[in-house]
Order: structure tokens, then sequence, then C-alpha cells
């Protein structure tokens, strides 16, 4: 028997809803099939950048019966035909989660199905698995508040490294910010990127296996008054910022293939859209005899699909939470949630 899920997420500035079909009930992980019936979002967005918590809420509530509606119909479902809830329990933004977790709670308790608790990172995670058929990948996770490199261990998707100041997303729009580009700047920088020649000398910082990037942006930032005085070429300054930051990440990400001896590595989050990013990526794993995946770009930004898949395989191990309390999580850390799907 085929379950669909209906997914929502809600932890930053996209409310989306989903529906997924599996049968992973009888055929379990690896033979399932992962059927995505919709896919559908509203993302919050600000003209000059910048989040205002308030403003968010106020959109996501706004949104959030039509998004559920739309995943629905375009799925071709009803409300009724829906097994399991799931929502993106954590981490993110308390304003936003709120609205997710309300939602969710509602149509678990409207329906009588099961209400799964989901944390964000590790269903961007299962959906690049699934979706790509990875086995046991080391994830980057390039997102605006998550930068992480993630890799499965003894029951634990476990942190490898991280920022220990902003998200790789939030620095690319910060310096996009600054040389006058609309939100969100990653896609602009990224075509800029591939027109600069010249390496600029920037800050690089890897510490461990962490990394910092508000040491490279305000370097960055502090040479853009050259591009304007005719110094320097602004694809040049790109190039070299993105550069820089890219390759933080893979180092980082290389390390933890040559700690934990693993062949695979997949790529998650908005900023794992970037061609540079992939390209560098790409590179190290060609060097290495690793394999890359990309998932499609529909899953890597924030969506509920893989809330939505997340759910489904939660629901094989019987995570189940009560509607009247179930709690938002919004600091809950990747390695706080015991795996045991895997
Ligand atoms: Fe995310």
């Amino acid at each position: 028997m085929k379950l669909k899920c209906l997914g929502v997420e809600s932890t930053a500035h996209t409310f989306g809803a989903s529906v997924v079909e599996s049968d992973i009930s009888q055929k379990g992980y690896e033979k399932s099939t992962c059927d995505i019936l919709s896919n559908e979002k509203d993302t919050y967005t600000t003209e000059k950048g910048g989040l205002i918590p308030r403003e968010l809420a106020e959109h996501h509530y706004k949104v959030a019966p039509i998004v559920v509606k739309e995943a629905l119909s375009k799925a071709g479902v009803k409300l009724s035909d829906i097994d399991i809830i799931a929502f993106s329990q954590g981490p993110g933004i308390g304003n936003a989660l709120r609205c997710g977790a309300v939602t969710a709670r509602q149509l678990a308790l409207s329906t009588g199905k099961p209400l799964i608790g989901v944390n964000h990172c590790i269903a961007h995670i299962e959906i690049g698995r699934k979706l790509c058929a990875a086995t046991d990948p080391v994830m980057l996770y390039a997102s605006g508040a998550n930068t992480q490199i993630i890799c499965y261990e003894n029951e634990y998707y476990r942190v490898f490294g991280e920022t220990m100041d902003i998200g790789i997303g939030n620095f690319l729009d910060n310096f996009g910010r600054e040389l006058g580009l609309g939100f969100p700047a990653g896609p602009v920088l990224d075509k800029e990127y591939f027109k600069g020649t010249k390496l600029i000398n920037l800050p690089y910082t890897v510490k461990g296996m962490d990394l910092a990037f508000s040491g490279l942006l305000t370097s960055a930032k502090k040479n853009i008054p050259l591009i304007e005085n005719g110094k320097m070429k602004r694809e040049d300054l790109i190039h070299s910022t993105l550069h820089n930051a890219f390759a933080m990440l893979t180092e980082v990400t290389e390390r933890a293939l040559a700690h934990t001896e693993k062949k695979e590595v997949i790529l998650g989050g908005g900023v794992g859209c970037s061609k540079a990013l992939q390209e560098m990526v790409g590179k190290m794993c060609e060097e290495r005899g690793a394999k890359l995946f990309v998932p499609p770009s529909s899953v890597m930004a924030d969506n509920a699909a893989m809330i939505a898949w997340t759910g489904l395989v939660l629901n094989t191990k019987g995570h189940k939470l009560n509607p009247s309390s179930a709690k938002i999580l919004p600091k809950q850390r990747t390695d706080d949630v015991k795996v045991d799907w895997r």
C-alpha cells in the first residue's frame, strides 16, 4: 500500500506545502518509490534585503491556507486522502516555525492523522539521498542561514564542520547588497564569477574543520570603492570573493571525505544551485575518485517535498507527536536527532 504525506515547511523565508506518495512501509528505504505529487511554495522577500520577523510571520499566516490548498489540488487529492502530516520542527526562526507548526497541528487534529516533526537539515539530506540514489554521502549543506558539512556515523548525522559566524547564503546576499544587487544575490554573483579572471588577495578562514565568512565579507566590501574608482574590475572582486568562500567549503568537505573514507558528496541548500560551487566541489571529487550528486534545484532550496518525504521515512519507525502539545525546536541541531531509520 502506498502512503501519502502532506509536508509543511516554514523555517525561514519560504512557506511550502507538498504531497509525496511512497510505498516505503512495504519496501523499505532503498527500494521504495518517492513520488512528489506537488511541491508548492510562497517566499517572503523584501526590496532592500533583510528580514523583519513580524512581517515574515504575517506573510506565512496569510499564504499558509492558500499554499496547502494548492499542494492538495496540484496533487489531485483531498485532505481526507492524506495519511500522514509532517512539518519542519526546527531549526529556524521561531516566528516562521510557529506558523508551520500551527498549520500542521490543525490539519492533524481535524483529520485524526499522525503528526510527525522533521528536522529541516536532515530533510535536506534525506531527499537528496533518495532522489540521487546516493548511499552514504558527505553532505555539503550550504544555505542562507546554515552552512554545515554533515556525515552519517553511528546513528547520528554528525556535523564535521560548520560556519562559526554567518551562513554562506547570508554572506552572498550581504556582499550582493553592497554591490547594489537585489535579493537573492547568489544567482547574479554566480554569473559574474565566471567573467572574472584575476584573483585578488582576500582572507581565507578555515579553523580546524570550521569556517568563518565575516572577515572575508569585510575585506570584500572594503574593495568595492576601488571598483567605483576604476582601479579594480567588478567581476574580478566577485570572482575572488566567491572563489575563497567556495574553496573554504570545498576544503572542509574534502577533509570530511578523507576522514570518513566515504566516496560520495551531495549538495543541499539554495547555494548548492551555484554552478561555481558545483564546479569547484566537482573537481575535488574527481581528483579523489568520489562521486558528486547534485539534486534538482527544486529540492535543494527550502521546500516542503523534503519534509513530506522525511515524514514518510520517520513514520516507518513510529515517530509521532501529540498534535495538542507538539512544540517547535528553533535551536534543534542536526546531531541532536537519533537516526533510527538507517
Ligand atoms: Fe534549508
